[in-house]
């Protein structure tokens, strides 16, 4: 019986993925860069015992369901067919955040559960041989095997690390809007978008240019810059979705009265700006220093149920002895 537990942190893309290169194999059609942060952590512990009969997940202490398991049997699949092991897996998985719509709890806890299947099966696989793992299951995952900015390119297998956090130190507070599961998963949502959304084209055209203009302005250091591109960069992919059939909108009017807010927090000369995933929260930018009243200023709009205050968070990690060792 070989067991290993990792951890790994969300992340929120600055420069969005939306839309597959190649279905398949599960490439994304635009480059993404993303911050990684430290206070959404998921735990997994993979244990392979050859006693199971079937593979067995546990979310936040309830079994998950057959359709979240899905995408969990087919990385454990692959990881066994890589290590020549037949036995099932027994994979607990915690999230340190609510596991509500759009919290990017997909992207850490694929993550996660890559480092703690390679890990728990023996195989001592790169970090971006792992990335690519995750990133098969779902693609947002291959950014979080890495802390602070990460990059992954259109078409690419893997992530790529851009800079530490502390090359430009931001705080992000994520403004929880709605309780609950999201109507349509990311996954469906972007295939929608890409067979029936006439935007969809211009979407993946626009993309890469935004792409490049925050990286240059992360690289740069440069807020004045990167705020209004990351914003362009939700509000084009959004945009991509209201025109699918049938439409996709992840907007709640808390959503909208946070974006407000955020826009009233610059008028008074305080550096803040939003970007938004598949879901109605709002992920608001800003300086370390302004972190806390841009914090207070979110709880209070009406319809925002708790915010979470984030700084960047660090690579993933195997957090107990690898197989064989337990
Ligand atoms: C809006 O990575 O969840 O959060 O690859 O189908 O699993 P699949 O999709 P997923 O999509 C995330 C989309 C997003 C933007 C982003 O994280 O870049």
């Amino acid at each position: 019986m070989s067991r290993a537990t990792a951890r790994a942190h969300a992340n929120i893309a600055l420069a969005k993925y939306w839309g597959k290169l190649d279905e398949g194999q599960n490439l994304p059609a635009v480059p993404s860069l993303s911050l990684t942060l430290d206070a959404l952590v998921t735990t997994t512990t993979v244990e392979f015992d050859g006693g199971l009969a079937a593979d067995e997940l546990s979310l936040d202490g309830r079994a998950a369901k057959e359709k979240e398991k899905k995408r969990v049997v087919a990385l454990l699949d692959q990881v066994r067919a890589e290590a020549r092991l037949t036995a099932r897996a027994r994979v607990t998985s915690t999230n340190s955040f609510p596991t509500a719509a759009g919290l990017a709890s997909s992207a850490s806890g694929f993550a996660a559960l890559a480092l703690a299947a390679t890990r728990a099966a023996g195989l001592d696989w790169s970090r971006d041989a792992v990335s690519a793992l995750s990133r098969a299951a779902s693609v947002s995952a291959a950014r979080s095997l890495y802390g602070g900015f990460v990059v992954l390119p259109a078409g690419g297998k893997s992530a790529e690390p851009l800079a530490p956090g502390s090359h430009f130190p931001l705080a992000m507070i994520v403004a929880l809007t709605r309780a609950g599961e999201k109507s349509v998963g990311s996954t469906e949502g972007m295939i929608r978008t890409a067979k029936t959304s006439p935007y969809y084209a211009g979407w993946v055209e626009h993309a890469p240019r935004l792409f490049e203009r925050i990286k240059r302005a992360v690289l740069g250091r440069d807020l004045g810059v990167l705020g209004p591109a990351m914003e362009s960069s939700a509000l084009a992919m959004h945009a991509s979705m209201f025109a699918a059939d049938p439409p996709i909108v992840y907007f709640s009017p808390t959503t909208l009265a946070v974006m407000e807010r955020v826009r009233e927090l610059r008028g008074s000369g305080i550096p803040a700006y939003f970007t938004m995933d598949a879901g109605p929260h709002v992920k608001v930018v800003t300086l370390p220093e302004h972190a806390e009243e841009v914090a207070i200023r979110l709880a209070e709009c009406n319809g925002v149920l708790e915010v979470i205050r984030c700084r960047a968070g660090g690579d993933a990690s195997v957090a107990d002895a690898p197989a064989g060792e337990s």
